[in-house]
């Protein structure tokens, strides 16, 4: 953070650039970025999918898993008739736009059918949306099991004042959320003069109050679980809610400013001319490992949603987008697709120029930090062969 000046202005690029550089740096720890998605769906006789059903969840997600309005952030559907009725929902995060959700869904579509294929029961989560479906009617039914939990690799500084503060954080957000219509509820609190904790916590929205309030005791009991003491942030997702929590402002605020609009392909108008300085420090950003995070939220269609929520607010996803894409050019595994510092300039100032995809770049570094909750019900320990770590590829 603090090299970077925080300012918008003139929505320079550079700025952007290194305000995103300087959130991944200081905010998420390389060791700890959760990988996305997360597909669950356990293999074995007892998961497999009669014919029929394989149909009808085709169709289901053909067409049928939209709100019809578009408007919706949770949404609930079926398709078919018994035995082979296909039960399924959706849900976005709250301070994410209808269009953002509706992308992450179609993209949470896409991976679950890809990874679950045949089963008759599965879970997707992606940041921004969880896509669920069964042969089972799941609606308006409290489901703690799986559940997932990623945290930060960071250590806290302050244990003492920092688990005063999560508890009290904590037990605001349970008594909020459940109450609320939409079933979400955010919540801050100051650990010290310099260090400010961000909670969220949001239920699907056809729980009971009680459910819910059940549903995020069940995730704070993961949070206090040994495994997340100690660290800057996590998160715990469950099939009926989720919960997060860090040391940096990772969600929007809906009521102050509109969420961010859809993640649009970074290749039409709305480019300004960027003098030079600025490509310059965009050359310098490229070399850099940061670079490797940038990827990665690309190829989840993320890229967006991890960025600085007070970036976000005051500059052009489109241009940002843009920064990214073509620092991505830049650090391509073969160097004959990177392009010529000329033709970045040229990039950098056109507004109609077709940029090509970017593919891997060059570095690697990271590990994924993860594991799977025990079971409340059966006792059963979710191991990490459960879940289905995404591998990162270019869509
Ligand atoms: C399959 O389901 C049956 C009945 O629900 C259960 O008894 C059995 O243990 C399950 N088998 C596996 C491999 O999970
Ligand atoms: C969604 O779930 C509710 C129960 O929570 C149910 O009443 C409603 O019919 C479902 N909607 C659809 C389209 O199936
Ligand atoms: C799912 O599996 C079926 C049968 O094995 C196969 O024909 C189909 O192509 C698969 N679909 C996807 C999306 O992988
Ligand atoms: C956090 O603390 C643990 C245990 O004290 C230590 O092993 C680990 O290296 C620390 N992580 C970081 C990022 O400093
Ligand atoms: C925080 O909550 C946990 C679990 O409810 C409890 O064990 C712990 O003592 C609390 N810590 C503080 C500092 O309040
Ligand atoms: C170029 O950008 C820098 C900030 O990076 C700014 O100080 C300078 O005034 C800009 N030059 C022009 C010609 O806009």
């Amino acid at each position: 953070m603090s090299i970077l000046a925080f300012s918008c202005s003139g929505s320079l690029c550079l700025l952007q650039l290194l305000s995103f550089v300087s959130m991944v740096m200081s905010q998420r720890s390389l060791d700890g970025e959760p990988t996305f998605p997360y597909a669950h769906c356990p293999p074995g006789s007892n998961n497999t999918a009669s014919t029929k059903f394989m149909d009808n969840l085709g169709h289901l997600f053909k067409g049928n898993l939209y709100d019809e309005s578009g408007k919706s952030l949770y949404y609930n559907t079926t398709d078919g008739e018994p035995p082979d009725k296909v039960y399924s929902n959706y849900i976005c995060r709250f301070d994410f736009s209808p269009e953002t959700c509706q992308n992450c869904v179609d993209n949470a579509i896409n991976s679950v059918v890809e990874r679950c294929n045949g089963t008759k029961e599965a879970i997707v989560w992606y940041p921004t949306c969880m896509v669920r479906y069964s042969d089972r009617n799941f609606f308006s039914t409290l489901e703690t099991v799986p559940s997932i939990y990623s945290w930060s690799a960071a250590n806290i500084t302050q244990p003492f004042q920092f688990v005063k503060i999560l508890n009290q954080t904590f037990a605001d957000l349970i008594a909020m959320a459940p109450s609320n219509p939409s079933k979400y509820a955010i919540k801050e609190g100051d650990i010290s003069d310099f260090e400010r904790l961000y909670s969220l916590a949001q239920c699907t929205q056809d729980l009971s109050t009680e459910d819910c309030r059940a549903c995020l005791n069940t995730a704070f009991d993961r949070v206090t679980e040994d495994n997340m003491q100690g660290k800057q942030g996590g998160r715990v997702l469950i099939p009926s809610c989720f919960v997060r929590y860090e040391l940096f402002r990772f969600y929007e605020e809906p009521e102050v400013v509109g969420p961010p609009g859809p993640i649009s392909p970074p290749n039409k108008g709305r480019r300004r001319k960027k003098n030079s300085s600025a490509r310059i420090q965009i050359a310098i950003i490229t070399a850099s490992v940061v670079i490797v995070i940038a990827w990665k939220l690309w190829c989840e269609g993320e890229a967006l949603e991890l960025m600085d929520p007070v970036v976000m607010h005051s500059c052009d996803a489109v241009e940002l987008m843009n920064c990214i894409h073509i620092g991505l050019l830049c650090v391509q595994e073969d160097p004959t697709n990177r392009p010529t510092m000329s033709s970045v300039v040229v990039m950098l100032a056109s507004d109609s120029i077709q940029l090509p995809q970017p593919t891997q770049p060059a570095f690697s570094v990271g590990r994924v930090v993860e594991n799977c909750a025990q079971s409340s019900s059966d006792g059963k320990v979710c191991s990490i062969n459960e879940v289905t770590v995404s591998n990162v590829l270019p869509r």
